[in-house]
C-alpha cells in the first residue's frame, strides 16, 4: 500500500503539473510570492566636500560623488520616484585622527543632511551613515588607543556627538555602521537626551568584514590600510549575526541591517526569523560592480540581473533593500 502523505509520481503521464501556473504572465503574477516596490528601496549617495561638478567613481559605473547641488537634485528625483529613503555618505576634504569633520555642524555630511532635509522634508526619509571611517586619517571606524587599536568606548562618545549633530541637521534615520559594541544604546540615549525621540536608528547589526566593499573605499576616498576584522564580523559566522541583531533590538534599534547582502542571504533569513523589527539588507558596492562589469562586457542582461538580484534579497527576508540601483529599479517597476 501507499504510505500516507507519500505522493508517487504517476508512471504514464504527470497529473501534478506545476507548469500550469507558469503558463502566462498573468498567472505568474497571480502566484508571485515576493513583491518589490520602490518604497522598499533606499538609495545610498555620496557627497564630496567642495566639489563643483559630480565626480564619477570608476569602480561603480553610473555612481558619482555628488556636489551639494547635484545631491539635492538626486534627492528630489528619489522622492518623486517614491523611494523609501536616501542614505547619505560624506567625503570630506580634510581628515584627522578623531574624525572631527563628523561632528562639525558645517561638516560635509551634516551640511548635506540639512540640504536634503530642506529639499524633501518628510516626503523622503533622510538617512545618514553614522561612522567615522570617512573622517579619520587612518580610515578606521573609530578612534584609536595609544597602541593603535580601535578603542570601542572612546568611539562611543564620538558617535553620541555625531548622532546629536545628525539629528540637529534634520536626519530622520541614523545608520550606525561602525560595529562598536553598545553603539545603538549610546546613540538612542544621546538622541533622547536632546529630545530627538522621533529620530530612528537603522543599525548595521550583522556587518561582515568583506572583500566586496572594495569599490566603496574608492567612493569615499578611504585612507584605510589593513582591515576591519577586529570589529566587523567573520564571514564564517551566521549565529553571531543573529546575536548582533538581537543585541541591537534590545538596545533600541528600530530596524536592523545585514550587510553585505548577496553572500549573506542565509543571515538575512535567519535574522528575519529571529527578530520582530524590520530587517534591511545592503546590496553593497562590490555586488553592484560585479553586475555592472559583467553587463558592460555583454556577459549578462543588465536589467534582468538587477531585478533578479533585488528580488532575491527580498525573498531571503529583507523588508528594506539599500541599493545603488534604487532609482533605476523604481523606474523599471513603473
Ligand atoms: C562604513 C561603511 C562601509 C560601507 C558602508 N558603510 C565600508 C566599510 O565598512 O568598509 C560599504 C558600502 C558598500 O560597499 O557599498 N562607514
Amino acid at each position: 500500500g501507499t504510505r500516507a502523505g507519500l505522493v508517487r509520481p504517476p508512471v504514464e503521464s504527470p497529473y501534478l503539473r506545476p507548469r500550469r501556473l507558469r503558463r502566462t504572465p498573468a498567472l505568474r503574477e497571480l502566484v508571485a510570492e515576493t513583491t518589490l516596490r520602490a518604497g522598499q528601496l533606499v538609495l545610498p549617495v555620496f557627497v564630496r566636500e567642495g566639489a563643483d561638478a559630480p565626480v564619477p567613481i570608476s569602480s561603480m559605473p553610473g555612481v558619482v560623488q555628488h556636489t551639494r547641488d547635484s545631491l539635492r537634485a538626486a534627492a528630489v528625483e528619489a522622492a518623486e520616484l517614491g523611494l523609501g529613503g536616501i542614505m547619505l555618505f560624506g567625503v570630506p576634504t580634510s581628515k584627522d585622527a578623531v574624525g572631527s569633520g563628523a561632528v562639525d555642524p558645517d561638516g560635509v555630511l551634516n551640511a548635506a543632511i540639512a540640504d536634503v532635509a530642506a529639499e524633501v522634508g518628510d516626503a523622503l526619509p533622510v538617512m545618514a551613515d553614522l561612522c567615522l571611517d570617512e573622517f579619520t586619517d587612518h580610515g578606521h571606524c573609530g578612534v584609536l588607543d595609544a597602541a593603535g587599536r580601535v578603542d570601542n568606548d572612546a568611539t562611543l562618545e564620538v558617535y553620541a556627538e555625531m548622532a546629536r549633530a545628525q539629528a540637529a541637521a534634520g536626519a530622520a534615520v541614523l545608520g550606525p555602521s561602525g560595529m562598536m559594541d553598545g553603539q545603538v544604546a549610546v546613540i538612542r540615549d544621546a538622541l533622547d537626551g536632546v529630545g530627538a525621540t522621533d529620530v530612528a536608528i537603522m543599525a548595521y547589526s550583522a556587518k561582515y568584514a568583506s572583500a566586496f566593499y572594495g569599490p566603496f573605499r574608492e567612493a569615499v576616498d578611504s585612507s584605510l590600510v589593513g582591515d576591519r576584522r577586529t570589529y566587523q564580523q567573520d564571514a564564517r559566522n551566521a549565529l553571531e549575526g543573529v546575536r548582533e541583531a538581537q543585541l541591537d533590538v534590545a538596545e533600541g534599534a528600530d530596524l536592523v541591517m545585514v550587510k553585505p547582502a548577496l553572500a549573506y542571504l542565509d543571515v538575512v533569513r535567519r535574522v528575519r526569523d529571529a527578530v520582530d523589527v524590520p530587517v534591511a539588507a545592503y546590496n553593497i558596492s562590490g555586488e553592484y560592480a560585479m553586475v555592472e562589469a559583467a553587463a558592460a562586457n555583454g556577459w549578462i542582461d543588465r536589467e534582468a540581473a538587477i531585478m533578479e538580484t533585488l528580488v532575491s534579497i527580498r525573498r531571503a527576508g529583507a523588508d528594506v533593500v539599500l541599493t545603488y540601483w534604487a532609482a533605476e529599479a523604481a523606474r523599471l517597476l513603473r
